[in-house]
């Protein structure tokens, strides 16, 4: 039987197109485990049954958090119909041949160790953004899946999303023309009792239902700290803030629409200025990003007011494309004060958005069925390592030229930054 429906999953995976799509047997769906099932692994378990329920199964979670662990089974059962095996150890479920691929949703920190364990064990990979914690950790992995021949998708979601496609046909048409500089922001805000990146710490986890020593993983030893684990943002052991957690998205993002790869220099400044805790990450960021070719990215981050929100801003000469809260496309011609170039006068400002036009919320899940799709060998995955590791790069500039107070420099050829 397990010969059988591997033998079927191979055979889908060397042929190419939409017939090997579509409903199939328990024996022939390709088999997930799940390792971090916390806010966003617990949400993705629904994505995916959207996504792809009818080619897929979850045969396998895993968490170091009972206390999720009970919560993600009662969301299996609910949504579908099933549960599987858990486990504590991901070497574990790793090891378990009634999983294909994995779904890793765990911190920052342990996305290193984490996909290259799966991809030594033979599993398909869906890492979640930033690709890993430092730049070389980064290489690592993608040297990794080089050799492994296996399917990554890594979670930087914008790149399935209809909206920034279209973005995306619209700069190559050259409807705003030549693009030197874009805007970049996310901005929020909350009340002073709920500070910013200080998630809820479930009142019943204990040292006892929770596995901090697998939670350190290869992070410094620690005495056992709730805030630590389930704040983990807030440390640089663990994240590197606003740079990898959000940031990565959106230059990630403007590197999609501009066709560009990785940032020549990246200047960071910023600081801790209205969440006073004991957080090592700024909670305001600014980064100026310089590209061969000619494009400065100007980024800013704050956590202390939400009114300008989300947006990518591509700055053209003949136009802006604005790509709002994820959720509205503008398309704006430039007017030269009533003295623009006929071909620029013909075009109509564009306004589309996301739910009403394309029925998404965003790309998470058309992002999930594109790795799927990719491992069933339908479709090319859109974010494999490369392109994560891209993304990542420009967000550790960020940290490190904060962290340094320095600028920093991306040497392309010998893939290394240094310091000026
Ligand atoms: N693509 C996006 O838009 C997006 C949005 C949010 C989060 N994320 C990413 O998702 C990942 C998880 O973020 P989150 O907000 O869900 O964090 P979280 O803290 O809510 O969840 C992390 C989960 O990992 C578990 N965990 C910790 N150590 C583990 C270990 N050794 N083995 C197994 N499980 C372990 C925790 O118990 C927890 O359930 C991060 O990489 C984050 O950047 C991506």
């Amino acid at each position: 039987m397990e010969l059988d429906r591997r033998s079927f999953l191979k055979t889908a995976a060397l042929s190419v197109g939409p017939a090997v799509i579509g409903a199939r047997g328990a024996n022939d769906k390709l088999h997930i485990g799940w390792i971090g099932v916390g806010t966003r692994g617990y949400a993705g378990l629904d994505w995916l049954h959207t996504a792809a329920g009818e080619d897929v199964r979850i045969t396998a979670i895993c968490d170091t958090y009972q206390g999720y662990i009970a919560r993600a089974k009662d969301r299996l059962k609910t949504i579908w119909g099933d549960v599987p095996p858990t486990y504590n150890d991901y070497r574990e479920l790793l090891a378990d041949k009634n999983v294909d691929a994995v779904f890793i949703m765990t911190p920052e920190h342990l996305h290193h160790d984490m996909t290259i364990a799966a991809l030594e064990a033979g599993k398909h990979v869906y890492i979640e953004k930033p690709l890993a914690h430092t730049i070389e950790e980064g290489f690592e992995i993608v040297r990794a899946w080089e050799k492994s021949g296996k399917i990554v998708q890594v979670g930087t979601q914008n790149r399935s999303s209809s909206l920034y496609k279209r973005a995306k046909e619209l700069v190559d048409q050259g409807m705003i023309g030549d693009v030197h500089f874009v805007r970049a922001f996310w901005y929020r805000n909350s009340l002073d009792n709920d500070p910013a990146w200080r998630y809820i710490i479930p009142p019943e986890a204990t040292p006892q239902n929770t596995d901090w020593n697998r939670f350190l993983g290869p992070a410094p030893k620690r005495a056992w700290s709730p805030e630590r684990y389930f704040q983990w943002r807030l440390y640089w052991d663990y994240s590197g803030g606003i740079s990898t957690d959000l940031l990565v998205h959106q230059t990630d993002i403007v590197n999609y629409m501009l066709s560009k790869t990785v940032p020549l220099t990246c200047t960071a400044s910023g600081g801790t200025y209205r969440w006073h805790d004991d957080r090592d990450v700024p909670d305001t960021l600014s980064a100026i990003y310089e590209y061969p070719g000619g494009l400065q990215i100007n980024y800013s981050c704050y956590f202390g007011n939400v009114y300008y929100g989300y947006g990518e801003q591509l700055c053209g000469n003949e136009g802006t494309i604005e790509v709002m809260n994820r959720q509205d496309l503008y398309f704006t011609p430039e007017t030269f004060g009533g003295k623009a170039p006929a071909k620029v006068a013909a075009r109509k400002p564009i306004h589309l958005n996301g739910k009403t036009d394309f029925g998404e919320r965003d790309g998470a899940i058309n992002h999930f069925r594109n790795f799927i799709r990719s491992v069933q060998g339908s479709e090319k995955v859109i974010a494999p390592p490369t392109i994560g590791q891209e993304a990542a790069i420009g967000g550790h500039m960020a940290t490190l030229s904060f962290r340094n107070q320095k600028r920093v420099i991306w040497d392309q050829s010998a893939n290394r930054y240094s310091l000026a």
